[in-house]
C-alpha cells in the first residue's frame, strides 16, 4: 500500500469513529467559514467537536478519547480542566467576572510574573498574544523614535498586519488584504541565519526600532535558536540601540519560571506573554524595564511620547486570577522537573526508534516541547522543515495514524508537541509505541 493509499485508509476508519462530529461539521461550515473558529484547528477531513477535556485527555461528541500533545495551543501547561484553577475561578465569578475597573487580581499576577523575570519591572496585560505584539511594537517604536521592525522568517506573532508576513517559506503576506503600506516597515532575516541578521542591520543600522524573534520558533515546529545566533542578535540590538523583543507567548512559563531568558541566559528588553499566564483563560501581556514602560503612564509622559494600550476585557479578573493561580503551581519544587524530564524522554525515544528502524526522524526539542520532523537531516528553520522533508505527505499520515489511535497534536502538515504536567509515562509509553507502529507501517509504504 502506498502513502497516498494509507492515507486515505486512515481518513475512513476516522470517518467511521467520527459520524456525530461530521454532522456538527456539515452544520458548523454553514455558519463558521471551514466549520472552526480558527484555521489552525481545522485538520482533514474534518476536525472532531469537544464536550470535555480533564489531565492529558479530550473527549469527543462521538465519545472518542485522545491524549491530547496540543493542549489549548500551549496554554494549559497544567493539563486540562486543573482543580486548584477551576476553584479560585469558580469562587471569583460569583462575584462578577468582568468589573471594568481596577481591582488587585491584577496587581498581584504582575508580580508573580515580574518576580520570576528579571528584565523586566512592570507588565500590561492584554487579551491575546497578537494584541501584546502590536502593543509590545507600538512601544519600541515610541521608545526609539524609530520605525523599522525586524522579524524572521518562520516566526508567527499573531495575525497582527506588521508581522504577519514571512510566516511559511517563501511567503511574504501572510493574508489577502494586508497592504503593502502596512508592512512597509517590516524587514525580514533569516533565522539561525547570523549573516542576514548583519546583512539587516547593516542596510537599516540605525532606523530599527526592534528586532522581534521567538527565541524557540514554536509555529515553525519547534525550532531553536542556536546559542551563537541568540548572543548576535543580541549584540547587533545593542551596538545599534534596537530594543529586543522576546516574543514569549509559547516559551514563558514553559521553558521554565524564567522562559527563554533564562534558558539562553539573554536579556530581552521586551518581553511579550500570552497562553500560560492565562491559566486557561485569554490573555497576553508585554513587560519591560520601568523607562520604556512609562512611556504608557500618562500620569508621567507628556502626551507627544505617549504610546496607548487598553482594551475592554484587558485585565480581566477571571484570567488574573487562573494565571495567578497556575503560576502559584509552577512554583512548586520539582513542577519543571518532572514535565521536563517527560518531555525529554519522549524525544528521545522518538529518537531511538528512527534509530532502530533506520528511518529519517529528526527531533527538535526544549523543555517541553518537541518537533517531529520525517526529514533527511535536522531542520535549523521553516525552510528545511519542508525542503528537508522525505515525502510531502509523510506528516498529514503521521497526524492521521496517531488521531486513529487516540492521539492528537496539531497542526497536520508540522508536528509538534505541547505536554502538560498532566501528560504521564503511560501517556508517553503509548505515544512512542504508536510512533513506532507508525514508522513500521510508513516504511513499508514507501518500499
Ligand atoms: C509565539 C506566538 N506569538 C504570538 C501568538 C499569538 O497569540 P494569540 O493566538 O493569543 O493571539 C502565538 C499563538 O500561537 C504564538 O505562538
Amino acid at each position: 500500500m502506498g502513502l497516498e493509499e494509507l492515507y486515505s485508509k486512515l481518513l475512513s476508519t476516522y470517518k467511521d469513529k467520527t459520524v456525530k462530529s461530521r454532522e456538527l461539521y456539515e452544520k458548523a461550515k454553514t455558519r463558521l467559514p471551514m466549520g472552526v473558529t480558527y484555521h489552525i484547528r481545522f485538520f482533514e477531513p474534518y476536525p472532531f467537536y469537544v464536550v470535555e477535556a480533564k489531565g492529558s485527555h479530550v473527549k469527543d461528541v462521538d465519545g472518542n478519547e485522545y491524549t491530547d500533545y496540543w493542549m489549548g495551543h500551549g496554554a494549559l501547561i497544567l493539563g486540562h480542566a486543573n482543580e486548584k484553577v477551576l476553584e479560585k475561578v469558580k469562587e471569583l465569578i460569583d462575584k462578577g467576572t468582568h468589573w471594568g475597573f481596577e481591582h488587585e487580581y491584577a496587581l498581584k499576577l504582575a508580580e508573580k510574573i515580574i518576580k520570576h523575570v528579571p528584565s523586566i519591572e512592570m507588565i500590561r496585560f492584554t487579551n491575546s498574544g497578537t494584541e501584546a505584539n502590536m502593543y509590545a511594537i507600538r512601544l519600541a517604536r515610541a521608545y526609539t523614535g524609530r520605525k523599522k521592525i525586524v522579524k524572521f522568517e518562520g516566526g508567527w506573532h499573531g495575525g497582527y498586519d506588521q508581522l504577519h508576513v514571512a510566516v511559511k517559506p517563501g511567503q511574504w503576506l501572510g493574508s489577502a488584504g494586508l497592504p503593502e503600506e502596512a508592512v512597509a516597515h517590516t524587514i525580514i532575516a533569516e533565522f539561525n541565519n547570523i549573516d542576514s541578521i548583519e546583512k539587516v542591520f547593516k542596510e537599516y543600522g540605525r532606523d530599527i526600532a526592534a528586532v522581534i524573534m521567538e527565541p524557540i520558533q514554536g509555529a515553525a515546529g519547534v525550532i531553536p535558536a542556536t546559542q551563537e545566533f541568540i548572543d548576535r542578535v543580541r549584540e547587533l540590538c545593542d551596538i545599534h540601540g534596537s530594543l529586543l523583543i522576546f516574543d514569549e507567548v509559547i516559551t514563558g512559563f514553559r521553558l521554565g519560571l524564567g522562559g527563554a531568558q533564562e534558558y539562553y541566559g539573554v536579556r530581552a528588553d521586551i518581553v511579550v506573554f500570552g497562553k500560560i499566564i492565562g491559566g486557561g483563560f485569554p490573555i497576553g501581556a508585554f513587560a519591560s524595564r520601568r523607562e520604556v514602560m512609562e512611556l504608557l503612564d500618562y500620569t508621567k509622559t507628556p502626551v507627544e511620547k505617549r504610546s496607548f494600550h487598553g482594551g475592554t476585557f484587558a485585565g480581566n479578573p477571571v484570567s488574573m486570577i487562573a494565571g495567578y493561580t497556575t503560576i502559584e503551581l509552577l512554583e512548586k519544587p520539582g513542577f519543571y522537573e518532572y514535565l521536563n524530564w517527560l518531555s525529554g524522554k519522549l524525544a528521545v525515544r522518538l529518537e531511538e526508534v528512527g534509530e532502530q528502524l533506520d528511518f529519517p526522524v529528526n527531533i527538535t526539542h526544549a523543555g517541553s516541547l518537541i518537533g517531529i520532523h520525517f526529514t533527511k537531516k535536522k531542520p535549523s528553520n521553516i525552510r528545511e522543515v519542508f525542503s528537508e522533508r522525505i515525502h510531502p505527505l509523510i506528516n498529514k499520515v503521521f497526524h492521521k495514524y496517531m488521531l486513529v489511535n487516540g492521539i492528537v497534536f496539531l497542526t497536520e502538515d508540522n508536528s509538534h508537541l505541547m505536554l502538560s504536567a498532566s501528560h504521564t509515562l503511560s501517556d508517553i509509553d503509548y505515544f512512542a509505541h504508536k510512533f513506532e507502529e507508525f514508522i513500521r507501517t510508513v516504511k513499508n509504504s514507501l518500499s
